[in-house]
Formats: structure tokens, sequence, C-alpha cells
């Protein structure tokens, strides 16, 4: 499959997803959504993919938010289009993908770019990376979600601050908030993102979906996660993968999964 904005790459069960418009610091306009929407269906329908990393191209941004000049002129129905179809197509796409998918940020990670980082299973960051919702200095809020998922990472008080200044918190201090789970020099980021991605598809694929749906299901008000849980866990029984893992277990051996 050919894009004109992005491009993938597996290897080793990974599937990298790199956002590749380097002169607009990768910022997402329609068709990069579009294509988006396209490679992470494939990959996640991937038999030979296990995990997928998302980054962008270049030393200077992941994601440095939505395409402003597509925008510009919008009226409040265009708005909410916008922010509906982004949301279904990419980023609650992503949150609910069952293949996990780890944000390597590698740069500015602004608006639709850390909305984008947050619907991903996780998030790892390099030390130049710079993280922020800076729409109200647009007359804007966020759109795909960031109003959602950044207080429930990093807590209320912090998040309307972030959102309300406008401001770029660095890698550092998103690793203290818990905004990602490591910062590494940006040479070693991807490398270091793989080795984890190594790490989870040794594990089951039939579990780890179970568990991202499990999990998903403790930030919706609407459903009771835990009956989720034991719904999904009781699953788990029936799955070539749990007589697996459990045969191997008895048998002192490492498991061969599915
Ligand atoms: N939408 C459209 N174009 C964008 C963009 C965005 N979100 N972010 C960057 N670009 C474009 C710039 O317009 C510029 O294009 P040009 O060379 O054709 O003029 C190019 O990317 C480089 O950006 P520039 O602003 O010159 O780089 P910088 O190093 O001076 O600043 C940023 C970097 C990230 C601080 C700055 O680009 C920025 O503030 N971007 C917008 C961030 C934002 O508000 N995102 C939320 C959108 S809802």
């Amino acid at each position: 499959m050919s894009y004109n904005n992005i491009y993938t790459n597996t290897k080793n069960s990974i599937t990298t997803i790199t956002v590749n418009r380097l002169t607009k610091l990768n910022a997402l306009n329609k068709e990069t959504i579009n294509e988006l929407h396209e490679a992470f269906k494939l990959a996640d329908l991937d038999k030979n993919t296990r995990v997928i990393i998302i980054t962008g191209v270049g030393e200077k941004a992941f994601i440095a938010g939505a395409d402003i000049s597509e925008f510009s002129n919008f009226d409040d129905k265009q708005g909410e289009a916008l922010a509906k179809k982004g949301q279904d197509i990419l980023f609650n796409f992503i949150e609910q993908l069952s293949t996990p998918v780890i944000a390597a940020i590698n740069g500015y990670a602004l608006g639709g770019g850390l909305e984008l980082a947050m619907a991903c299973h996780f998030r790892v960051a390099s030390v130049n990376a710079k993280m922020g919702l800076p729409e109200v200095s647009l007359g804007l809020i966020p759109g795909y979600g960031g109003t959602q998922r950044l207080p429930k990472l990093i807590g209320k008080g912090r998040a309307l601050e972030l959102i309300m200044t406008a401001s770029m918190i660095d890698a550092n201090t998103a690793l203290n908030y818990g905004l990602v789970n490591y910062v590494k020099p940006l040479e070693e980021l991807l490398p270091f993102c793989e080795t984890i991605a190594v790490k989870i598809s040794k594990n089951s694929t039939t579990a780890i979906a179970a568990a991202i749906t499990a999990v998903n299901a403790s930030y919706k008000n609407e459903i009771n996660g835990f009956d989720i849980e034991i719904n999904a866990f009781g699953k788990c029984f029936n799955t070539k993968d749990f007589k697996e893992g459990t045969t191997a277990f008895l048998e002192k051996r490492k498991p061969n999964f599915y």
C-alpha cells in the first residue's frame, strides 16, 4: 500500500507507522488522517503484526497538531463534523485496536499530535519532545479527545492548567506527570520502543486484546469495567493461548503462542 503522507515498515512482528510531512512538522491534514486510519486498520488485521509503533519523521516533530490551514474558515457545523470524524476514524479507533499501539514521541506533540499520542496504549518520549494542547491560543478547544484523555492521564488540575495556559511541557515534566512512561535520547527512542514491543510480542495476543478491552472499559462511565473484566477473563479460558500458556508453565517451557 502506498501513501502520500505516511510510510509503514514491518519487521520482527512490529509495524512502525511514520507520519511523513517534514516541512509541515507532520501536521495532520485530512489526507493524513485517512491514511493513518487505513494503515492502523491494515496493521491490526495483519497476522504478522503483534505491536504497532507510531512516530513522526525527522528530529523536530512527532505531530505538531491538526493542520490549521485546513479548518481556518470552518463554521460550527464543519468544526463539529471535523472532530467527530477524526475521533471516529483515528483517535477512538486507535484506542480500541486489539493490537498494542506505542507512541514514540520524537519532538513536538501538540494539539492533535498529543491527542493522538494519548489515544495510543502508552507513550515513550525523546528528551527533546515537547507536549501541549495549545488550542485555546487559536480560539479553540481540543477536539480529538484531549479534554477527556488528558485529565485521566495527568489529573484535572494539571490538565486544565496545560489547556488554559496553552503552554508546552518538556519530556521530563511529562514523565513526572505520568503522561509518558519513559524518556530516552532521540537516537534510542525507536530501538527502545522496539525492545518493549518485542517483550509484548512474546505474550498472548488474544489475552493482550482482552486486557486492552478491559482497561479501556475502566475509562467509560456508561459501562461497568469490572463486569467487562469478568467476561473477558472468562473468555480467555476458551482460547488456544490459555491452553498453551498454562501447559507450557506446567511443562516448564516457554509458551508458543499463536
Ligand atoms: N498546522 C499547519 N501547519 C503547521 C502546523 C499546524 N498545526 N504546525 C506547523 N506547521 C507548519 C508551519 O506553518 C510551517 O510551514 P511553512 O514553512 O510553510 O510556513 C512549518 O510547519 C514549520 O513550522 P514553523 O512554525 O515555522 O516552525 P517553528 O520551529 O518556528 O515552530 C511550532 C514550531 C510547533 C512551535 C509551531 O509550528 C506551532 O506553533 N505550530 C502549531 C501548533 C498548534 O497550535 N497545534 C495545534 C493545532 S489545533
